[in-house]
């Protein structure tokens, strides 16, 4: 994902929520991207949380980050059924939480909408990338694209790693009502991957190779990773970038 169009999707829940006011945010899948965005909305307190200690290190090192005395960041597992309990937040935002959960709590995936249910007396951010890995594409764009994401995803899983499990729309919509939220709002945004996605995921896939234990499949993925790398580059340099699929951003109420 190219990072203006992140930065695109947090400029749109703003806009959502236009005049009311933010009041106590919880930040349900905390990231650089999200926490900077928290900081520049006026919440009366943030309250983040993430599943990994690597990234809460990653965010309190960064240069914009600051947490007032109300302001929490915590690293716990939403499995965890004492984490935040009794607890009410006014907003609540899950960006690219949901993709993530395989990671961290695998097949657990349709239990994240009740439990934040329990949190939110007001509004419901979710931003989600659709799936494009399973899906076959019909143009060179998005073949290039589908290809970058089953490498990334064969990687992973042959480095012993579970790979990121994104949800379409109309499920996400599904849960939600089954959770008792009520969707209001749902935007889509096209995306245009760029350089930085292809050296990105190709770079991700060029180090889980180091621990597959058949070291001649690891020579012939490396082959492959620099032969993709080059169609791929060589697509956007033509084309300013490979157009496919899209992130979505619901606002639902509680
Ligand atoms: C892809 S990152 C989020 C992106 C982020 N909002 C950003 O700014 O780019 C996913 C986040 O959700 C967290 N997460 C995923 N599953 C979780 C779980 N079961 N419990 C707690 N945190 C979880 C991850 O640790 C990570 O902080």
């Amino acid at each position: 994902m190219s990072t203006p169009s992140i930065s695109l999707l947090y400029r749109k829940v703003t806009e959502l929520q236009a005049h009311t006011p933010w009041g106590k945010v919880l930040d349900a899948g905390t990231g650089l991207g999200s926490m900077r965005w928290l900081h520049s909305i006026d919440s009366s307190s943030w309250t983040a949380i993430t599943g990994a200690e690597s990234m809460a290190r990653q965010i309190t090192r960064a240069p914009f980050f600051q947490a007032r005395a109300q302001d929490r960041l915590l690293t716990d597992n939403w499995m965890n059924p004492s984490l935040l309990e009794g607890e009410q937040f006014d907003t609540v935002l899950a960006d690219y939480l949901l993709g993530a959960i395989e990671g961290f709590a695998p097949y657990w995936q349709d239990q994240l909408f009740p439990r934040l249910r329990q949190l939110t007396r007001g509004t419901l951010y979710v931003i989600g990338l659709n799936p494009y890995v399973p899906y076959d594409a019909d143009d060179e764009a998005g073949k290039l694209v589908t290809e970058i994401g089953r490498l990334r995803d064969a990687c992973l899983l042959l480095a012993n790693e579970r790979p990121y499990r994104e949800y379409p729309l109309e499920w996400v919509l599904r849960q939600l009502r089954l959770a008792n939220f009520t969707p209001v709002e749902v935007q889509q945004f096209s995306i245009r991957y760029g350089a930085n996605f292809v050296n990105g995921q190709l770079d991700m896939c060029a180090t889980r190779t180091q621990r597959f234990s058949d070291r001649g499949l690891a020579i012939a993925f490396t082959e492959h990773i620099a032969e993709l790398r080059q169609r791929a580059l060589n697509y956007v340099a033509q084309e300013g970038g490979l157009r496919h699929g899209f992130d979505y951003v619901i606002q639902a109420t509680a």
